[in-house]
């Protein structure tokens, strides 16, 4: 027993007596912080991580000490800067999100209403930007935030236009309702991505909460392949056809801009 703890301790990808490896923990660790729980203690973090609470304050001390992690004055953890530096310099989300920002912008001034950026990412769709006007209505998305591909407008469009493997995997279910109106049927989710192929772009009414609409356009590069949605959150029974322009424009602009910097 002994020696396997100094095995473990040893070397990174070694098991621990429990059976998971140090990287299964430390991604345990890193999962108890979500966008509504940024600030926790390290007991309650190896609670939530399933660790004992020798190993969270050994493995938290460790991040703290790499700067992954931050201990507060209040002696509360937080995720540190250098885990953020590292994360965003290096992905092809930040080459993306330059590009997309000024459209963006031109979005969220003319429609005045939340407009966001979307990857595919573990069969999720991943926000990787966000802009709100002060006046903008609800909104559950979050940067850095995942809605489910079927419930989303942006999901949807990643999913319509995804890859075959990816669209039987979802419509394999389960298919989460967030809402009364989010679809839960996979031959009404099959008809649902028919749609978006048709129309190109996707509308979500009230699949997330009963008072708003998503409403996404697909990002592509220069093979066709879809790597983005763009959308807008708008007021349940607003008008989409001034906002769809200004997405469809602001797509277009999107996708010459990644080109450009090629
Ligand atoms: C959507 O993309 O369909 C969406 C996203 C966030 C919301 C509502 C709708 O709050």
């Amino acid at each position: 027993m002994a020696l396997r703890a100094i095995a473990w301790h040893a070397d990174g990808v070694a098991n621990s007596p429990s059976g998971d490896s140090v990287t299964e923990r430390l991604v345990r660790v890193l999962e108890t912080f979500t966008p509504t729980r940024t600030a926790q203690t390290a007991t309650e973090i190896g609670r939530r991580a399933g660790l004992p609470a020798s190993s969270a304050h050994r493995i938290v001390g460790e991040l703290v000490d790499a700067g992954l992690l931050e201990r507060g004055e209040d002696r509360r953890i937080r995720v540190g800067m250098r885990l953020w530096e590292l994360a965003t310099r290096s992905s092809h989300a930040l080459r993306l999100r330059q590009a997309a920002l000024p459209f963006m912008e031109h979005v969220q001034a003319r429609v005045r209403e939340h407009t966001q950026l979307a990857i595919l990412d573990q069969d999720d769709a991943l926000f990787v930007e966000r802009l709100s006007g002060p006046d903008a209505g609800a909104n559950v998305t979050r940067v850095a935030g995942r809605l489910p591909l079927h419930a989303s407008s942006s999901g949807l469009v990643l999913l319509a236009f995804g890859d075959r493997e990816l669209q039987e995997r979802v419509l394999a279910g389960p298919l989460k309702p967030l809402s009364r109106a989010t679809p839960t049927d996979p031959q009404a989710l099959r008809r649902k991505l028919d749609e978006v192929r048709t129309l190109g772009h996707a509308l979500a009414p009230g699949y997330i909460e009963d008072v708003s609409t998503g409403l996404a356009v697909p990002v592509r590069d220069e093979t066709g392949r879809t790597v983005a949605a763009l959308s807008v959150v708008l007021p349940r029974d607003a008008q989409t056809e001034f906002a769809l322009v200004e997405l469809y424009r602001a797509a277009r602009g999107i996708e010459r801009a990644m080109g450009a910097r090629r």
